[in-house]
Order: structure tokens, then sequence, then C-alpha cells
């Protein structure tokens, strides 16, 4: 698909990031990790140090001479780097701002400046706001409900820009609750499968907000470095300087998820089947449902979805299985 090429990944220590770079290594491109590690982790990259071809570049998107450095030389980039969280913007809307939309436009600067020839950014699903509609097709959104997804939506708008302006090819992938191996089960911030699934293994129960029956469409990470190929490599004009919903179609509720994670973990240790689940108050800024139409991809990108949500939790859960055990 894309080979012998190089690529920066901004957040490239990021749970993300490292999984796009480990798959661009092997096929055969050479890789520029750009973090300043505020949520990413060198675990994350280490086994990645061995390849030449690998480079790691420490810096932050928030200064502009650092996304000057990071691009020189770069065929393309696949931006990733920004602070995730709802709660998190809630708590602290001015850092968040900051990294996502400063970091962003320096961002756009320096690959314009740099002669980029392809801009691929991890753009949100939290930009259908309060729209009610599903599933959600990429034109119609709502009001955004957080300062976490205003920022995700300014950089689409920034996005078009750009690409409008200054005939930079820009690609936004709108990722959909993304899990998989390498997402972070510590901290505050945690996203909901890598939190439940360490209590599991710990034998603490899980607490869902509210009565569980709120759905997302969780996405496996494998078919989300599928779409960051596909957006790296089309030749497609058509497909170029737009938004793609990055999700694999369905929808599954926070109570079938967690059973689906008591089902599988008790594979390995069966008396995680008797963990109690808990329900607490529903959080500000969620939305009860949460679904994309994956059509445009499919016709634009050629993307065809290779994991269901269940066979990626079954690889999710043996990998943090066989990490975590060893720390309890
Ligand atoms: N995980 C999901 O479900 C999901 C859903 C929608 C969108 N996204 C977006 O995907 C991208 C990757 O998310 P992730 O889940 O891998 O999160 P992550 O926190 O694991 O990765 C983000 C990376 O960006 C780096 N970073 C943060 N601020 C930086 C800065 N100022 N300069 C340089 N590097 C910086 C962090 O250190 C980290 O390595 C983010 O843009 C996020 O908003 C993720």
């Amino acid at each position: 698909m894309i080979e012998n090429k190089k690529i920066l990944v901004t957040g490239g220590a990021g749970f993300i990031g490292s999984n796009l770079c480990e798959t661009l290594l092997e096929l055969n491109n050479t890789v520029v990790c750009f973090d300043n590690f505020s949520t990413g982790k060198v675990e994350n990259i280490q086994h990645l140090f061995s390849n030449k071809n690998f480079k790691l570049m420490v810096g932050d998107i928030r200064r502009l001479e650092d996304c000057r450095k990071a691009v020189d030389g770069v065929d393309c980039t696949l931006h990733e780097a920004a602070l995730g969280s709802v709660p998190r913007s809630i708590k602290d809307p001015l850092t968040t701002n900051e990294v996502n939309i400063s970091g962003f436009l320096n961002m756009l600067v320096a690959a314009r400046d740099a002669k980029v020839k392809r801009f691929v950014y991890a753009a949100s699903s939290s930009t259908y706001g309060d729209s009610v509609s599903l599933p959600k097709v990429e034109d119609t959104i709502g009001k955004p409900l957080s300062p976490y997804a205003i920022t995700k939506y300014v950089n689409e708008l920034y996005a078009d820009i750009f690409s409008r302006t200054y005939d930079l090819d820009c690609i936004g992938l709108r990722y959909f609750n993304v899990f998989g191996k390498r997402q972070d089960p510590n901290g505050a911030y945690a996203a909901v499968i890598p939190l439940f699934v360490k209590q599991l293994i710990n034998h603490e129960s899980p607490v869902i907000n509210g009565d569980g029956e709120y759905s997302r469409d969780f996405t496996y990470i494998k078919n989300v470095v599928q779409m960051n190929l596909l957006a790296l490599s089309t030749e497609n004009k058509e497909a170029l300087n737009t938004v793609y919903n990055t999700a694999y179609g369905e929808r599954t509720t926070l109570n079938q998820l967690v059973n689906y994670l008591k089902e599988y973990l008790s594979n390995y240790d069966p008396a995680i089947a008797n963990v109690e689940i808990i329900h607490g108050p529903h959080r500000i800024g969620d939305i009860p449902h949460s679904l994309a139409s994956i059509e445009k991809a499919q016709k634009l990108l050629n993307y065809q979805p290779q994991y269901s949500m269940k066979q990626g939790l079954k690889e999710a859960v043996e990998w943090y299985y066989e990490e975590l055990r060893n720390k309890i």
C-alpha cells in the first residue's frame, strides 16, 4: 500500500500513534515519531528503537519551530498528537485548546511550508455533538457538547481552509471509540475498555455511568490503521480534502461490552465471571448513542474493516491479560 516513504507520526508514542508507527515500519517506511510524552509513553515505542528506520523527535506541537523540524523531508504526515478526553477538556479547556487547536494549526503551517504531500489527521466522532440521527453520516453534525469536541471540529475547519487556500492535501478521520493494545488503562482519563479490563483483572467492580444502555461504535485499532493507510495512499482525487467516519459500523451497549469482557477474561481467570458491576450517574457531555455510517469510506477509500468489535475485543483482552497480570 504505502512503502519506502518517510512518514511523520505526531503523537507516535501514544496508543493510536504507536500502532501506526509499528505498521508503517513493517511496510518498510522510515518513520519519524514526534511526541512530548504528555500522555504517551516510552514503553509504547521501546520495541521500535532497534529498527534503523525509526526516529524519535521529542518536541511539542505548541512550538512552531519543533513542528518545522519534525516535517523536514517527510512525504506525508499522520497527525495524532492531541489531548484526548472530554472530561479533561471540561476541567482544563485552555490547555486542550492550546494543544488541539494552536498545535494543530502549527502542524498545518509547517506541513504547508515544507510541501508535505499529504496531511492525514485524527478527527473525532465527538464532532457529531448533540445530533441524534443514527447512523452518523459525515455531512450531518450537531452542536459540540464539550471543549474537546469544539477543538476537533475546528481542526476540520482549518484543514478544509488549508486544502482550499494552499493546496495542501488533507484527510480527516473521525475516529469512533478506538480500542486495542497499548491504550492506557491508568489515570483519571482512561478510556472505558482498558479501564474495565484492568478493574476486572484486579477483581474490582467496573462502574458504568448510567443504566448501561448507552451504546457506542467501538472500533478496533487494526481497522483504524487500515483507514490511515488508505488515506495516505489513495490516488482518488475525489477522496481528498474531506473527512471520513472511521469505525466498524455496529453499536454495542455498555452492558453488552462488560458482559463480553467478563466472558473473554474468565477464560484466563474463571473468578472474573463473578465480579459485580456497579451503576453510577450519567456523565456530562455523553451522548446516548453513537453509530457510524461507513459508506463514504467504503465508496471513496475502498475501506473494508477486517475486525468486528468482538474479534478485536478478544485480541485486545489477550494482550491486556499478558501485560497486566504481572503488575497485579
Ligand atoms: N482513542 C480514541 O478513541 C479516539 C477517538 C477519537 C479521536 N481520537 C484522537 O486520536 C488521536 C490519538 O489518540 P490516542 O487515543 O492515541 O491518545 P494518546 O493520548 O494515547 O496519544 C496522544 C499522543 O499525543 C502526544 N501529545 C499530546 N500533546 C502533545 C504535544 N503538545 N506535542 C506533542 N505530542 C503531544 C501524547 O504524548 C501522546 O503520545 C488524538 O488526536 C485523539 O484526539 C482518539
